[in-house]
């Protein structure tokens, strides 16, 4: 079954001149997959990731979460579907900067009704974290903000996790420990998305989708 499917998504932006950022993608993500999107720099990743997240509207072409058409989805349903059913890394963290580590892996369940200290705190432990939970995102490394994000992503145990370049920032080791947690999460039967440079993530992953100006080049 697919849980996500895009069909015959273009995206384009028009300032003065129209860029087509993403061109005629074609992408099934099933149940349980666990996908790595790889491509050079500007090759449109990071687009491609907000559109399967319904973070982004595409500019034509369909967008399938859990068979839904999200085109036909008002602002509230897709926000509910975001926070339930997908968990995001962001390539530049988005930690909400007044909140601390705890505070911010916290709020995702608060959204949802079902607040959860504990399961917040145990969530940083296994990002190996627990020293820094009181901290401010700004008294905290690149890193470490990296792994708030991904402990966050986790908070709702949302059935799809989208990370874009989650281990971009770390050291070898602690890469390694974000590597092993994301194969966890894999083998719990979470859908996996991952866009990565890292070569040994793309390894371990089950599909891999390479893009190329706005295309998928292999691995549809
Ligand atoms: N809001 C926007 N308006 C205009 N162009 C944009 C906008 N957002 C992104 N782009 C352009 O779209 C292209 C793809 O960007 P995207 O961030 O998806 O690339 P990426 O593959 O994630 O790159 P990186 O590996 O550097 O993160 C880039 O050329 C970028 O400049
Ligand atoms: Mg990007």
């Amino acid at each position: 079954m697919n849980i996500i499917e895009l069909k015959n998504v273009e995206k384009s932006y028009s300032n003065g001149v129209s860029l087509r950022i993403l061109d005629n993608i074609n992408l099934e993500i099933k149940k349980g997959d666990f996908a790595a999107i790889v491509g050079p720099s500007g090759s449109g990743k990071s687009t491609l990731m907000h559109i399967m997240g319904a973070l982004d509207r595409p500019t034509k072409g369909e967008v399938y979460i859990d068979n839904k058409n999200i085109a036909k989805m008002g602002d509230r349903e897709l926000a509910e579907i975001r926070n339930k059913k997908i968990g995001f890394v962001f390539q530049s963290f988005n930690l909400m900067n007044k909140l601390t580590a705890l505070e911010n892996v916290s709020f995702p369940m608060e959204l949802s009704g079902i607040p959860d200290e504990k399961k917040a705190k145990m969530l940083l432990e296994k990002v190996q974290l627990d020293h820094r939970m009181n901290h401010l995102p700004s008294k905290m490394s690149g890193g470490e903000k990296q792994r708030v994000a991904i402990a966050r992503a986790l908070a709702n145990s949302p059935p799809i996790i989208l990370a874009d370049e989650p281990t971009g920032n770390l050291d070898s080791k602690t890469g390694h420990a974000i590597m092993d947690l994301l194969k966890d999460i894999h083998q719990n039967g979470t859908t996996l998305v991952v866009i990565t440079h890292d070569k040994a993530i793309a390894e371990i992953a089950k599909k891999k989708i390479v893009m190329k100006d706005g295309k998928i080049v292999s691995g549809r």
